[in-house]
Parts: C-alpha cells; structure tokens; sequence
C-alpha cells in the first residue's frame, strides 16, 4: 500500500473523476472525526492493486471499506470478494448517459455470499456512506455512537426550523 495513513475507515474510488462527488462522504466522515485512508484504484484498470489492497485492509487496522465507482461499477464487489470486512458501495454517474443506473445494478446485484451495502446513487449515497460507516464503527465507540445520536438530533432541528418558516 502506497499510503502509510491509519484508519478505521477506507475510502476507495475507481477515478480521480469520481472525487468532487466523494469529497461529500470525506467531509461527513470528518464531522464525525474520522480522517480516512483515500485511495483511487480500479478494479478494471489496476485489477492487482484492488486485489492486493482488499487483501492487505484488515492487518492495516481499516474496519469499513468505503467503495465509489461509475459506469460497469465492479470495484466494491471486487474488494468485497476479498475480504470480511463490510464493503459500503457507493453508485456514481458518469459520463455513461446512463445517470448512475449502470453503475447501481453493477454495484446492488451482488451474489449470495458476497454482500456489498448499497447507497444511494451519488452525492447523497457519498454522504450515507460516511454515516452508515460511522453507526457500523459505533457498535464498539461510545464517543462515536453519540456524535451520531446529535448529528441525528441536529438533523431533526433543521427540518424543523424548516417546517416553522413555512407554516
Ligand atoms: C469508473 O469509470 C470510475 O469510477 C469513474 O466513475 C468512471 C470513469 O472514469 P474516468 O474515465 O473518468 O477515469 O471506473
């Protein structure tokens, strides 16, 4: 592995294309004071890297791998074929014409035994991936757990103050 960074959290992607969309995820991850380890690979274009990191992730301290990619989306399920850690996959639009959809079936339609958790497509599935990452992490970080329980509290109070300006 190219980077010595630690972390509990990876976030990989298939492109430097695909980071203006992933730098959502990285910011939420921030907020919850998680600093992850970034990666771009390819599960097309450096099959070995994919394989290698997906294989060396666990012993590197990583518990959640982040996986974002567009088009023939096969990155996820490719590090997930290659590790017990939980692999979150995020669908991206391309510039396939195809809004995403592509690369959601590539990433969603894994086979039985394989899981990859899939969000939604884009921005808003980069941003659920940090927290899903996050409440997954909680289950043994108590600090962690309740920066999620006010994250969810501030969430709830601006949509509230939302629903006040218009009533
Ligand atoms: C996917 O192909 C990448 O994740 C990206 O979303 C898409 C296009 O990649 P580039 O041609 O922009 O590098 O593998």
């Amino acid at each position: 592995m190219a980077s010595e960074k630690k972390s509990p959290v990876a976030v990989v992607m298939g492109s430097d294309s695909d980071m203006g969309v992933m730098q959502s995820c990285i910011e939420q991850l921030g907020d919850f004071e998680i600093e992850p380890v970034v990666r771009i690979i390819s599960a097309h274009r450096t099959p070995e890297v994919a394989a290698d990191f997906a294989q060396e992730a666990a012993g590197q301290g990583i518990k959640v791998i982040i996986a974002a990619a567009g088009m023939a989306a096969h990155l996820a399920g490719a590090l997930a074929s290659r590790t017990t850690l939980p692999v979150i996959g995020v669908p991206l639009v391309s510039s396939s014409g195809l809004e995403g959809i592509d690369a959601f079936l590539s990433t969603v339609q894994m086979p039985p035994g394989v899981p990859v958790a899939t969000v939604a497509i884009g921005k808003a599935g980069a941003k659920n991936a940090a927290v899903l990452a996050a409440q997954i992490l909680a289950l043994s970080d108590v600090k962690l757990a309740d920066k999620l329980a006010d994250f969810k509290k501030n969430q709830a109070a601006k949509v509230i103050e939302k629903d006040s300006a218009v009533r």
